[in-house]
């Protein structure tokens, strides 16, 4: 089913109740190759080795002697093989639990007692998504035969219909407009379209229209004649005629100053530029992509570009979704990085502990996939030995997300408040008792129960 079609596809089954591994494997095992394990440590072996293609995971599991569980086991499993679905079994707890499981990158969850027929249904559907996520892998793999650029790591959801947008827009000649926030991956999409169009081979030249002031950028995007201004000493081409027979990457388009986006509205209309200071038009076979971290709509609106530019750009957009909200990408990414990053500095290959995969599920990640990519670069070059920590790259080694339970709170603010009381009535008992509302002896209940003395 994954990469060898041949086999049957793999499914492990980690509970520590002995019959219902023997019923599942008797009721799956037809259809698939079952594999069982009764403890997290015989699971992670399993998953090492025998690299299933989904596993169930009693969420209750115990393991002798450690305090491993159904959630460690987790997020352990997806450590070793982030491809792998996983679905977590749970009994009476309640269904935050579960859902927690999910955050954690659990691919579904069904509750005890276990309905076979369910469970079948779960399982075919899990090694479907999974058999998506690898075609999804080879069309990237065919994507990055083109020239140099890297390969576009995904599979969650979004990036999926990015990928599928890519696929069928890639080989015609429309104007793309990629959007996303910063860091999101827009110039390698620009990159892929480029390399999976009929212009692979031919230039691909990117300019980024914030960078340049706005009279050396005209200079640059259209070239100049000899003597156009003081400093034309000779005739220039600029990046349009640079990119003829191929694309040009128009990176924050947003930031084009109207003059400029009067003369990109001109080449968009005719395929004809003018150099500055010439007035022969010089007519080009450019495709334009671009690219841009703004609402341009928003722009448009502020009068701060202009609506007939933005809707020829916009024949075809490809929305980049931030990071956070692809959650099934993050750990797939992080484990790219590593290895990636690993090898160039000849380092054997590290891996993630349970904290830090813990920490990069939870965290926000303002600059997407440029912030984890160089997180994951620091990493590697700090992580003492093979294994990385939260700290390794840049986090607080405890997750500061995890919040108090409110019980400890609520105990906390009490013990504050009745020492507050106390220290008021010169730890006078029976005088604070009774200005907190309760009896002497509930107060010295209290007293003993937070270890309060008088100080
Ligand atoms: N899906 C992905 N798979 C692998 N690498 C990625 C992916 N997305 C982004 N990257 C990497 O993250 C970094 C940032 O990507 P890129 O420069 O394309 O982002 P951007 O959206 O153009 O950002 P900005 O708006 O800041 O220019 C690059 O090093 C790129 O290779
Ligand atoms: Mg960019």
């Amino acid at each position: 089913m994954t990469t060898d079609s041949a086999r049957k596809p793999r499914v492990l089954i980690v509970d520590d109740e002995e019959g219902i591994r023997s019923q599942i494997k008797w009721a799956l095992s037809s259809l698939y190759d079952v594999l069982l394990a009764g403890d997290a440590n015989t699971a992670l072996e399993i998953i090492k080795s025998d690299r299933p293609d989904v596993a169930t995971f009693d969420i209750a599991l115990s393991s002798v002697g450690e305090d491993t569980h159904g959630m460690d086991l987790l997020v352990d499993a997806l450590g070793v093989n982030p491809g792998m679905k996983i679905i977590m079994v749970t009994g009476n707890e309640d269904k935050q639990t579960a859902i927690n499981a999910i955050r954690a990158g659990a691919y579904d969850y069904f509750q005890k007692p276990v309905d076979l027929d369910e469970l079948k249904i779960i399982i075919k559907r899990a090694l479907y998504v999974k058999q998506l996520e690898s075609e999804n892998k080879e069309l990237q793999s065919k994507l990055s035969q083109g020239d140099s650029f890297q390969e576009i790591i995904g599979a969650s959801d979004p990036m999926r219909r990015v990928f599928k947008k890519i696929g069928t827009i890639a080989s015609s000649d429309y104007t793309v407009l990629v959007t996303g926030e910063s860091g999101t991956g827009k110039e390698l999409v620009a990159k892929a379209l480029h390399a999976r169009s009929q212009r692979q081979g031919k230039p691909f030249i990117t300019i980024n229209c914030g960078a340049i002031p706005d009279t050396l950028l005209e200079a640059e995007l259209f070239g100049h004649e000899k003597g156009a201004f003081t400093d034309a000493i000779a005739q220039k081409k600029g990046k349009f005629e640079s990119a003829d027979h191929g694309t040009l990457f128009l990176d924050e388009i947003g930031e084009l100053s109207l003059l400029l986006q009067v003369k990109l509205l001109r080449f968009l209309q005719d395929q004809t530029i003018e150099r500055i200071g010439g007035n022969v038009p010089i007519k080009l076979d450019v495709r334009i992509i671009a690219a841009t971290n703004k609402n341009l709509m928003d722009e448009v609106g502020l009068k701060a570009f202009r609506d007939d530019l933005y809707y020829r750009l916009s024949v075809i957009t490809i929305e980049l979704p931030p990071l956070r909200d692809r959650a099934d990408d993050v750990v797939l990414l992080a484990n790219y990085f590593l290895e990636r990053f690993s090898a160039a500095n000849n380092r054997a290959a590290c891996t993630f502990d349970r904290k830090s995969i813990a920490r990069m599920h939870s965290y926000e990640w303002p600059g997407n996939v440029r912030e984890l990519e160089n997180r994951i670069k620091r990493a590697v070059i700090l992580a003492e030995g093979r294994v990385i920590k939260p700290s390794d790259m840049g986090f607080e080694s405890d997750e500061p997300s995890a919040r108090k339970p409110l019980a400890v709170v609520r105990e906390e603010v009490e013990r504050e408040y009745i020492m507050d009381v106390l220290r008021q009535h010169d730890w006078n008992v029976s005088r604070a008792a009774s200005d907190l509302s309760v009896s002497r002896t509930t107060l010295y209940d209290l007293l003993e129960k937070y270890g309060i003395k008088r100080q």
